[in-house]
């Protein structure tokens, strides 16, 4: 029997003349002190896209407000900060690790009257224009911890999220939550409609996406733009001290992304690799 041990390493060194930026433009060998996200070094590299949206939800869960939790698997170091950000790291790269935003709070998924997940948005930037974003359910568990992230779809993660707040019957349940009576009254009377069979099940849901609009759970398209616009302002703020549009930074901004784009094709290619090398043993075993 032999066995192979492929290795695809993609190095790739980017040099950009720049009197302004440190020359080390990406990250720290992932074994020298590694510290995630309380290391000023890793953590400035990471920008966000959007300005997390406010707290919502469960006033109990304001406790996880500036907290982070971590979770590994073989290849990648994932970091959850409720009501924040959720981040990857490759813990498996030889060099230059990538390190990426898998999303920025923005609002709850809400399912059955109850707060059933929430979800990250507006991610790194992945294949074909899309950006990374996740879907982190909040299940009941004895201690709090990040407890597994999964990619099911290409860009689109899912994570869990076990913590003990949540473990009384009616911790998660929407209803009572929202402070408006007025809210609640439209809940009611949707609900009446609907059993009343005065409005379909899609002018339900849409009028209860209203509802939870209102109630700050879920963003409007207006919210959601507005916190994308606040994130650049900030970006922009910086870039300025930096030597404004077309800068050194600018540039450098740009060839990060597409060292990323790169690194996610290497990350596709090296799957397909595995599977072709698995396909070739399982073919030639015979011969063996
Ligand atoms: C978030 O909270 C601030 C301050 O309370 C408020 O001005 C702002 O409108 C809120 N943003 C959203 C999207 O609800
Ligand atoms: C993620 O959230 C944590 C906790 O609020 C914060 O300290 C950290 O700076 C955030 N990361 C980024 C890249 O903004």
């Amino acid at each position: 029997m032999w066995r192979h041990n492929m290795l695809l390493l993609l190095t790739l060194i980017v040099f950009v003349k720049c009197d302004m930026v440190p020359l080390k433009v990406l990250n720290e060998l992932p074994n020298q002190g590694y510290s995630g996200f309380n290391s000023p070094k890793s953590e400035d590299k990471l920008k966000l896209r959007m300005q997390p949206a406010n707290f919502s939800g469960p006033d109990y869960l304001e406790k996880l407000i500036g907290k982070c939790f971590k979770h590994r698997d073989p290849k990648y170091e994932y970091v959850f900060c409720p009501f924040h950000n959720i981040t990857q790291e490759d813990i498996q790269a030889f060099y230059e690790p990538y390190k990426g935003v898998l999303g920025v709070w923005g609002q709850w998924d809400i399912k059955d009257n109850q707060f059933a997940a929430m979800e990250m948005l507006e991610g790194s930037g992945c294949s074909a224009g899309r950006h990374r974003s996740t879907r982190v359910a909040i299940k009941c568990g004895k201690v709090t911890q990040l407890e597994s992230v999964t990619e099911p779809d290409k860009c689109r993660y899912a994570a869990v999220f076990k913590t003990p707040l949540v473990c009384g019957i009616n911790a998660m349940v929407v209803y009572p939550r929202l402070d408006a009576a007025e809210l609640r009254e439209r809940w009611d009377e949707a609900s009446t409609d609907l059993y009343n069979q005065e409005i379909t099940q899609l002018g339900y849901d849409n009028e209860l996406e209203r509802i939870f609009q209102a109630a700050g759970l879920r963003l409007s398209p207006s919210d959601l733009s507005s916190l994308m616009q606040s994130a650049q302002q900030e970006d922009e703020g910086t870039e300025e001290a930096q030597g404004g549009p077309g800068s050194c930074q600018e540039r450098l901004t740009a060839l990060q992304t597409r060292v990323q784009e790169l690194e996610e094709e290497v990350k596709v290619k090296e799957e397909k690799i595995v599977e072709l090398v698995i396909a070739a043993e399982e073919g030639g075993h015979q011969d063996d």
